[in-house]
């Protein structure tokens, strides 16, 4: 995490409220090492915390007011916009844009019984928006830090990813696991979260490919995806369908790829079996890396791309595309991350990755794409008051 970020957010305050903020609170993005979509389903991820993500620099305001100003949004850098709310007037639906997070976090601390009074913020981010690396739970996650923090209120983290989940859920309207907002909460620098989200269990497993002479790198196919307009729903919907086809609650339920021959729908039987041998894949994983043998997950890593995008149906031209010139050129393991539908992709390299990396540009190049971006991925800590 750079200490520019935290410098830039106070600076932004300073210029937008002409004060100084109390404090500055950063939350990480997230990469996911594996066990996509398997979180709505009671299953297993393990991700890991970035070193960038949103920083929000923050103070107090008149009661009942919240006002905010993003440097990334329209109007925002050089500019004077601020967005003010007032917290008595919150309810899912009466706030739209990037400032919906932020208020949905008022509103579900609020909910949860933690009345946060009014607040200044000035937020600023350094991950790039839409690649699938949960700039939104980063931003949530700083937010209910801080005003929680400011406010006094000593919340148990697991309790505050749950409070922020629900307010991407029911008040900005997207239907997303848990799993971004624990990645943010609750990681720790050198390891990564295997999270049982059926029991909250949460654990950190070893994650220091450097150790093996390896490195995890993020390819930014360049292309977006917004959860709100994806397929991302749909495929909710289908697992819940299918779950309710086979008699069990949740697809967790499931205790393996032998029970689908009792799905008579081919698209659901497919759905259902990413589900069931993805968790088995994160399983393994963590398996793995607690043996300290990171080389190893390679393959689970090019397994679940395959059954992302032949079974889930969810990814998309420039991930396959990268995957497969990645994998081509060396890489030991890669394969789409997050919702679908356009993001990132996320690969296990060599230590010295260029030959992959310029596999990958090359392979873009032919296709006339725009020029992939490459982030290093060192697993990172969670959210924190940075200044
Ligand atoms: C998005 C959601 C998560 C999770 C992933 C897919 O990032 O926010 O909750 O469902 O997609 O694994």
């Amino acid at each position: 995490m750079s200490s520019r970020g935290a410098d830039q957010a106070a600076q932004w305050f300073a210029e937008q409220y002409d004060d100084a903020p109390e404090g500055v609170w950063h939350a990480p993005g997230r990469a996911n090492l594996i066990g996509e979509h398997t979180d709505y389903n009671d299953g297993f991820v393990l991700p890991f915390a970035l070193d960038r993500g949103t920083f929000a620099a923050a103070g107090p305001h008149e009661d009942g007011v919240l006002e905010l100003t993003s440097r990334q949004e329209p109007g925002g850098a050089g500019g004077t916009r601020t967005v003010t709310i007032a917290l008595d007037s919150l309810a899912p639906g009466s706030v739209r844009g990037w400032a919906a997070y932020p208020a949905g976090v008022v509103w579900s601390l609020r909910q949860a019984g933690y009345p946060v009074p009014g607040a200044r913020m000035a937020v600023e981010s350094d991950l790039p928006q839409g690649a699938g690396l949960s700039s939104s739970a980063a931003l949530e996650c700083a937010v209910a830090l801080a005003l929680t923090q400011l406010a006094g209120f000593d919340v148990v983290r697991q309790e505050l990813a749950a409070i922020a989940r629900r307010a991407e859920n029911d008040f900005v309207g997207v239907p997303t696991g848990i799993m971004d907002q624990s990645a943010a909460l609750l990681c720790q620098s050198g390891h990564a979260l295997l999270l049982d989200c059926r029991s909250g269990e949460a654990d950190s497993v070893p994650l220091d490919p450097a150790l093996s002479g390896l490195a995890l790198a993020i390819i930014d196919t360049r292309a977006r995806h917004a959860l709100t307009e994806s397929g991302y729903g749909a495929r909710h919907i289908e697992c819940e369908e299918a779950a309710r086809a086979l008699g069990v609650r949740t697809l967790r339920e499931v205790p393996g790829t032998d029970s689908l021959a009792a799905l008579a729908d081919p698209v659901l039987r497919r759905r259902a079996r990413h589900v069931i041998t993805e968790n088995q894949r994160v399983l393994e994983a963590a398996a793995l890396l607690r043996r300290g043998r990171v080389a190893g997950i390679g393959p689970l890593l090019n397994q679940s791309h395959a059954s992302l995008r032949d079974d889930f149906e969810i990814s998309w031209p420039e991930a396959d595309v990268a995957v497969d010139a990645a994998t081509a050129a060396g890489a030991l393991g890669a394969r789409m991350m997050g919702g679908g539908f356009g993001g990132s992709v996320i690969a296990l390299l060599p230590e010295d990755g260029r030959a992959v990396r310029e596999a990958v540009c090359a392979a873009y190049r032919d296709r006339d794409w725009p020029e992939p971006g490459f982030l290093d991925a060192p697993p990172s800590s969670s959210a924190r008051r940075v200044l």
